[in-house]
């Protein structure tokens, strides 16, 4: 963003010349404007911009999420206004310091998802419309193979994305479907004393369970493992997340999401 003034109508009446941040955690091609009691997300308007928009509009009863302001496309860019949530997110040091208390409140941000009831969800991620979307990405050269997990691709791993394609085609698990986050790592839940507060929603929607189960394991494994920050190995139980949960690991249908994630 050079200037408010040049920002569609519609959202810069929001807008005094107000002092804003810009934020640097989110990996995605997106621009995340904090302003004191507001944010401005600025991406491609490329489905999951919309997905955000609608699941926002849509979770706005059912979960804590942010309030949508407003909402522009202009050409092909999507702004999105939407109100600053309170707290620090699940990666803030006062978490990741203390795992038995970040396990307890992910798990509660996992089961409070599961007890949504999924009926009039305007999103549909169970595998069949995600292999298809990650088709589209293969087909379209838009996986970036750089920013995946040791051993996906290469020796021991898969050749390329097409012959990870295929063989996610060839695997699928059968699914739970539950409302699910789809991009469910630490930078993405912002905690306060009382409520997990659920952001960055353009892979929401519906999709089995696992989905999040694996994307969270992730996400707190490499907070913890030096990939983002320190390294604190230490101080994470591998199996202190299931034990939250009250649930046994598939490591199969975590090890099939990872996987999956990896073209998107
Ligand atoms: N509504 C919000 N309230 C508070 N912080 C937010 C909000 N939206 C985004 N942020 C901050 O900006 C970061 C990036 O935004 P996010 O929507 O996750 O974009 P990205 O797609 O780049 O990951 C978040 O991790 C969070 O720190
Ligand atoms: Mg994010």
């Amino acid at each position: 963003m050079e200037s408010i003034s040049q920002l569609p109508k519609n959202i810069r009446k929001h807008l005094s010349n107000e002092a804003y941040e810009t934020d640097h955690t989110g990996m995605s091609d997106s621009s995340v404007f904090l302003f004191q009691d507001k944010i401005l997300k600025i991406q491609k308007n490329t489905l999951e911009a919309e997905t955000e928009y609608r699941m926002m509009q849509w979770l706005k009863d059912r979960l804590p999420v942010p309030q949508v302001y407003a909402h522009e496309i202009q050409g092909d860019v999507s702004y999105l206004l939407m109100s600053r949530c309170p707290g620090e997110m699940a990666c803030a040091k006062k978490y990741i310091s203390d795992p038995d208390l970040l396990t307890d409140r992910l798990a509660q941000g996992l089961k409070k998802l599961w007890e949504v009831d999924i009926s009039g969800c305007p999103a549909d991620w169970r595998l069949k419309r995600k292999l298809e979307q990650a088709q589209f990405n293969v087909e379209h050269g838009l996986v970036d193979i750089e920013n995946t997990e040791p051993g996906t691709f290469g020796e021991g791993g898969f050749a390329g994305p097409k012959e990870l394609l295929d063989w996610l085609y060839g695997n699928q698990p059968q699914e739970e479907p539950v409302l699910s986050h789809g991009d469910f790592c630490l930078p993405n839940l912002l905690f306060d004393e009382a409520t997990a507060w659920y952001i960055d929603l353009g892979r929401a929607g519906i999709a089995d369970k696992w989905c999040d189960i694996a994307l969270c394991y992730r996400s707190l494994s490499h907070n913890y493992d030096g990939v983002y920050g320190d390294q604190h190995r230490e101080g994470l139980d591998d199996l202190l997340l299931f034990r939250k949960l009250g649930l046994a690991p598939d490591w199969e249908k975590i090890r099939y999401y990872i996987l999956l994630d990896e073209l998107f």
